[in-house]
C-alpha cells in the first residue's frame, strides 16, 4: 500500500454515471480521470445508475445488462480500484429507492418542473419518473451521507437540490443528513470530430475501446481550422478541436504545436499524427486492462457484488437513522 492510500480518509464522495455504453475520451478526461485521483483521498462510492437510465429506455431494457458490464469494465480499466472505492449498480442497493420516496414528499412539483434539465427534455420525456430524476439523484447522494459530489456545471443545480432536500429533512424531523456540495473541477473542453461537444449521440467521439488504427482514422477525419487548407497555410490553434486535445495529451502544446500551426510550418496531417501517437500511448494500458477484464466477466460481476455489499452497509446504516428521525422504527432491532 502506498503512502497516499494510508492517509486517513475523512470525507465521503458519491459519484454516478448512467450506463449508456462505451465511454469516450471526453468522459475519461472530463470525469473518470478525476475520480481516479479522488479515490485516494475520500471514501468513495461509484454508482452505475441504471434506474436513472430507465427514464429514457424504460421500454427497451434488453441492452442494459451489457451496458452496465461495459461501464464497469471501462471504469476498472481506467484506474478505479475496487480496493479503494465501492463500485456498484444503483438498483442493487434498494435504499436509494426508499430515500427517493421519502424525499418526494419534501419537494413540490413546480420546483422540479422549473429545472432546466426538465425543461430541455420535457417534450420527449414527460413521465413521473423523469420529473423525479433529480430527487432520485439526491437520494443516491444522501443515502451515503456523502459530503462531496464530483460533477460538471450542468449538474450543479441537482446538487443544490440534494442539499436542499437534506436540509428540509433535517429541519422537518431531526438533524440526520449531510448537506452535500458539488466538487467542481474545471473540466478541459473536449470537442468531437465535427467541432461540436464530444458525444456518443453525435457519433463524433473517440471511444476508449477503439483500436490504435481506429483512433488514428477518427483523428484524421477531425475538423480543423477551415482557413488552413494545406501545410504552409497559417492556422489558429484556438479554433481547432485537435489543438484542444493536444493541450491534454502533449507535454508542451504551446511551445511545440501552437507556433508551428500559426506559422504554417506544422501541417494538420502531421499534427494529427503526433496527437494520435500521444493519445494511443495514453489509451494503450487502458485497452490492455480492458482486454484482460472482458475475458473474465464473472470477476467483473463479483467486483460489482462486493461493491454493492459495501454500499448497502453504509446505506442501511443511514436509512436506519432516517427512519428513526421520522419515528418510523416500529420494531425492536433483532440481535
Ligand atoms: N445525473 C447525472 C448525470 O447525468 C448522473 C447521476 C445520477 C449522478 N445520480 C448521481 C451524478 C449522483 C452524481 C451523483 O450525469
Amino acid at each position: 500500500m502506498n503512502e497516499k492510500v494510508k492517509k486517513e480518509k475523512k470525507e465521503t464522495i458519491l459519484s454516478g454515471m448512467q450506463p449508456t455504453g462505451a465511454l469516450h475520451i471526453g468522459n475519461l478526461e472530463g470525469a473518470l480521470a478525476n475520480w481516479v485521483e479522488l479515490q485516494d483521498d475520500y471514501w468513495m462510492y461509484c454508482c452505475i445508475v441504471d434506474w436513472h437510465s430507465l427514464t429514457a429506455i424504460y421500454d427497451d431494457t434488453k441492452g442494459l445488462k451489457e451496458s452496465i458490464f461495459q461501464m464497469a469494465v471501462d471504469w476498472l480499466s481506467s484506474g478505479l480500484d475496487p480496493e479503494k472505492c465501492a463500485i456498484f449498480v444503483q438498483s442493487e442497493v434498494k435504499e436509494h429507492a426508499e430515500l427517493h420516496l421519502i424525499f418526494s414528499m419534501l419537494i413540490t412539483v413546480p420546483t422540479l418542473t422549473r429545472l432546466p434539465t426538465y425543461q430541455d427534455k420535457k417534450d420527449k420525456l414527460d413521465s413521473y419518473g423523469f420529473l423525479g430524476y433529480p430527487v432520485l439523484q439526491a437520494a443516491d447522494i444522501c443515502v451515503y451521507n456523502a459530503n462531496k459530489v464530483p460533477v460538471g456545471r450542468d449538474q450543479e443545480k441537482h446538487i443544490w437540490l440534494a442539499a436542499d432536500l437534506a436540509k428540509r429533512f433535517n429541519s422537518t424531523y431531526k438533524k440526520t443528513l449531510v448537506e452535500p456540495e458539488a466538487l467542481l473541477k474545471e473540466i478541459p473542453l473536449i470537442l468531437g470530430s465535427d467541432n461540436r461537444k464530444m458525444s456518443k449521440s453525435f457519433g463524433n467521439h473517440i471511444p476508449i475501446d477503439f483500436t490504435e488504427k481506429q483512433t488514428e482514422k477518427r483523428l484524421k477525419g477531425f475538423y480543423t481550422d477551415p482557413k488552413k487548407l494545406r501545410k504552409g497555410d497559417p492556422g489558429t490553434p484556438e479554433k481547432c478541436p485537435i489543438f484542444l486535445l493536444q493541450r491534454i495529451y502533449s507535454d508542451k502544446p504551446d511551445e511545440e504545436i501552437a507556433p508551428g500551426c500559426r506559422s504554417g510550418e506544422l501541417g494538420c496531417v502531421e499534427c494529427k499524427l503526433k496527437l494520435s501517437l500521444r493519445l494511443n500511448n495514453r489509451l494503450q494500458p487502458i485497452r490492455d486492462r480492458r482486454a484482460e477484464l472482458v475475458k473474465h466477466p464473472d470477476d467483473v460481476w463479483d467486483i460489482l457484488d462486493t461493491g454493492a455489499q459495501r454500499a448497502r452497509q453504509r446505506a442501511q446504516n443511514v436509512m436506519e437513522k432516517v427512519r428513526g428521525a421520522m419515528k418510523m422504527t416500529y420494531r425492536k432491532k433483532k440481535k
